[in-house]
């Protein structure tokens, strides 16, 4: 389909359009919507569509041609229709980070607290982690279901997660996985368009957004951040969704494990009431803010309260072990985590100095996790679900020399060695502490129906 009609009669081609927006100019939603329709039902082939999205990254898109882009994105597929199921339909979605396993965790807990979270996730995206390559390493577990089977899962366990499907935003699942492989993930505009057309997808009533900012996300400045979840909470409001976006700290890894298995590990502590103080603290926040949307709790510090007693009381671990069982997963890995996939090997990275660490560069832990081979930079390669990294030292701790600041786990040593390299120059440790800790969550924006 390197030809359609446009409302004038004029033939439209892919190759005006991507000269179009090369030089910078407006995309009407006709032309734009001729882009998903041709990419999604694979009669545009992959490398037109990545070049129109390096000069969609490049030039910017519009808030009319980012519209647009979303709807059409939306509508490539079906809606989810859940009314039948009982209890306020609310999800939540992260715009990626380090480290960042929170979605593990958060939607066991909703479900638990009597919300519907039918959660459409992504994989891992440039330096990124993504939910369905973690999810995929506990053994038998399968983010593939059929919307019957995934109606079924959610009405029994409050809480589902799939990746994108042929049925539901199938454009998103082929975009996403393009601009993964094409260094075209970093543009605000398409990111809203992949969030916001896979969640409106859902049939939700309302969306918790967790916006990343600072060096391990895509979004480095607060500004930047913001500016993103502004674009994101307009498109959700306009949908007639209740919305709350958190913009929160990525300067560092969340938690202290980068890796598939590593960070289910890490979640399931954090569900036993153990874990990373950090991860728990962004959990509880997080599952806090959709209890608000979807009326569970009066006000964000009664939800805080309700969040965290059903974690501690083992409620949330229950939703999960049951999601985990209908989704056809290994639930013996909660009690027994030495049966996710572990790596042969471990090496030690150790500080040369005497100090603090007063800076993470955290997106090159991510991509030294990525060629470790728990990433992929190819649309096909096949990650490796046992690898990762263990971080020792965050923010604001004290090292020595010869202490333990992070430990690989490695299936590879040439891949090892990049990575080691990579990790060692992303420490810095200077004589005196940075200043005063820094907050988690830096800023909140709700708007919708009962804002
Ligand atoms: N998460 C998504 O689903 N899409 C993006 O583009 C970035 C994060």
């Amino acid at each position: 389909m390197n030809a359609g009609a446009s409302a004038s009669n004029q033939p439209i081609r892919m190759l005006d359009i991507i000269a179009k927006k090369r030089q910078g100019a407006e995309l009407s939603a006709e032309e734009i919507a001729f882009v998903v329709r041709g990419y999604t039902s694979a009669q545009i082939p992959d490398y037109q569509v990545s070049a129109w999205l390096m000069a969609a990254l490049l030039r910017g898109l519009d808030r009319a041609e980012t519209a647009a882009l979303t709807l059409s994105m939306l509508h490539s597929g079906s809606l989810l229709d859940l009314s039948t199921l009982p209890g306020a339909k609310v999800d939540k979605h992260s715009t990626g980070g380090v480290g960042d396993k929170t979605s593990l965790v958060v939607a066991p807990i909703a479900a638990a607290g009597g919300l519907i979270v039918p959660m459409i996730s992504g994989r891992g995206l440039g330096h990124t982690g993504g939910t369905l390559d973690k999810l995929e390493s506990i053994p038998g577990f399968t983010v593939n279901l059929s919307l019957e089977r995934f109606h079924q899962v959610l009405s029994a366990s409050g809480c589902a997660m799939i990746g994108q499907t042929q049925e539901i935003a199938p454009a998103d699942r082929k975009f996403y996985a393009l601009r993964d492989a094409t260094g075209t993930v970093e543009s605000p505009n398409l990111i809203c368009a992949s969030i916001m057309s896979k969640k409106l997808a859902e049939g939700l009533d309302g969306l918790v957004l967790d916006v990343k900012t600072g060096s391990g996300a895509f979004m480095k400045s607060d500004l930047a951040a913001t500016q993103l979840a502004d674009l994101m909470v307009e498109t959700g409001v306009r949908m007639g969704k209740r919305m709350a976006a958190l913009i929160t700290d990525m300067d560092q890894p969340l938690g202290n494990m980068v890796g598939n298995s590593l960070e289910v590990r890490e979640s399931i502590s954090v569900l036993c009431g153990q874990g990373p103080q950090d991860l728990r603290e962004l959990c509880v926040e997080l599952a806090a803010w959709m209890f608000v949307l979807g009326s569970a709790a009066a006000d964000i510090e009664r939800a805080k309260g309700l969040a965290a007693k059903l974690l501690d009381s083992g409620a949330a671990l229950e939703r999960f072990r049951l999601m985990v069982r209908l989704e056809g997963g290994d639930e013996t890995v909660i009690e027994q985590p030495s049966r996710l996939p572990q790596a042969r090997q471990r090496s030690t990275i150790t500080s040369t100095r005497k100090g603090f660490v007063t800076r993470i560069e955290c997106e090159q832990i991510g991509r030294a996790a990525v060629i470790l081979g728990g990433g992929r930079e190819k649309k096909e390669d096949v990650i490796d679900p046992a690898v990762g990294i263990e971080v020792h030292k965050k923010l604001g701790d004290a090292v020595s020399p010869g202490e333990p600041i992070c430990t690989i786990h490695y299936n590879s040593e040439s891949r090892a060695a990049q990575a080691k390299l990579l990790i060692e120059s992303s420490y810095h440790i200077a004589e005196a502490p940075p200043p005063g800790p820094r907050p988690l969550v830096r800023k909140i924006i709700q708007a919708g129906a009962n804002s």
